[in-house]
């Protein structure tokens, strides 16, 4: 499970700090490219829409999972606003790290699913993200994708000195973001403490605070195997990109896991 619930201050500031939909265009055009042919995908942490908005203009239908009601309600109010991407995004207040009834998940099933801006590095256990590997594994079909964005460990160990790195953002409207980035439990994860002060809308000030969990493209590899994943290719790491992407496509469930029971795909 995610330990950190993504408050009312992180959601009123989320497009505003990741650039919105602007932002997100190259991760839009990419998933184009990977899942061309696709109809249903499915969005692990789908935040206030900023993916999958365009992606259900572009003709994708869109099942968006998501823990935190905050950053629905955002997307909702955007839905509401925009009665085609509407008619193509339907989300749910779910958390695929913990183990769900089959089929409560029906909705869910489809042809590929891709989490964008690290969602997946929120979970910090280790078997916790393997339960949400193997579940969403089940919603898709055999030879369907998965594409994970994922924080770069080697951007964070190389930029984040040991008093921690301060970065300031300006924000629309006079406001201001300072971010205080840490690494915590011995380097494995990064802590960013956000305080955001506006001038000019103060119902949008307050602080937040994100903490995801540095995972290589070996350990996700390793993680993905296991959970019934052929992994394709991802980014090599250049330690510039605090991002990075890695793409697999579902295995034939040809037999006993290593829990030595079958799995039923
Ligand atoms: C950095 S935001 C990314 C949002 C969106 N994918 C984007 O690209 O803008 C991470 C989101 O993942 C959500 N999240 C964290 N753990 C989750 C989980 N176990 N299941 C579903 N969503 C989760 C958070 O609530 C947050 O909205």
């Amino acid at each position: 499970m995610t330990a950190i619930e993504y408050n009312g201050v992180y959601a009123k500031n989320y497009d505003a700090l990741t650039g919105g939909e602007t932002g997100a265009g190259p991760t839009v055009d990419m998933l184009c490219q990977v899942f061309e042919g696709a109809q249903n995908l499915l969005e692990i942490g789908v935040g206030t829409g900023r993916v999958a908005l365009p992606l259900a203009r572009r003709g994708f239908q869109v099942s968006g999972t998501e823990i935190s009601p905050h950053m629905v309600e955002r997307l909702n109010a955007k839905l509401q606003a925009d009665s085609e991407a509407a008619s193509r995004v339907h989300t749910r207040l779910i958390d695929l790290s913990e183990e769900q009834n089959a089929a409560d998940l029906y909705d869910l099933r489809s042809d590929g699913a891709y989490v964008s801006l690290g969602s997946m590095c929120c979970i910090s256990d280790d078997d916790d993200l393997l339960m949400m590997l193997r579940q969403v594994r089940t919603l898709v079909p055999e030879g369907g994708r998965l594409a994970i964005e994922a924080y770069s460990p080697l951007y964070f160990r190389t930029h984040v000195p040991d008093n921690g790195l301060t970065t300031m953002l300006p924000l629309d409207q006079g406001g201001q973001a300072r971010t205080v980035t840490n690494l915590v439990d011995g380097g494995r994860a990064a802590e960013l403490r956000t305080t955001i002060t506006h001038g000019a809308e103060a119902s949008k000030a307050g602080t937040m605070t994100e903490k995801v969990t540095l995972r290589g493209p070996q350990e996700y590899s390793a993680l993905l195997k296991r959970a019934g994943w052929n992994v394709l290719v991802w980014d090599e790491e250049d330690g510039e990109r605090g991002l990075y992407w890695i793409l697999a496509d579902a295995a034939a469930a040809s037999g006993p896991d290593e829990r030595g029971t079958w799995t039923s795909l």
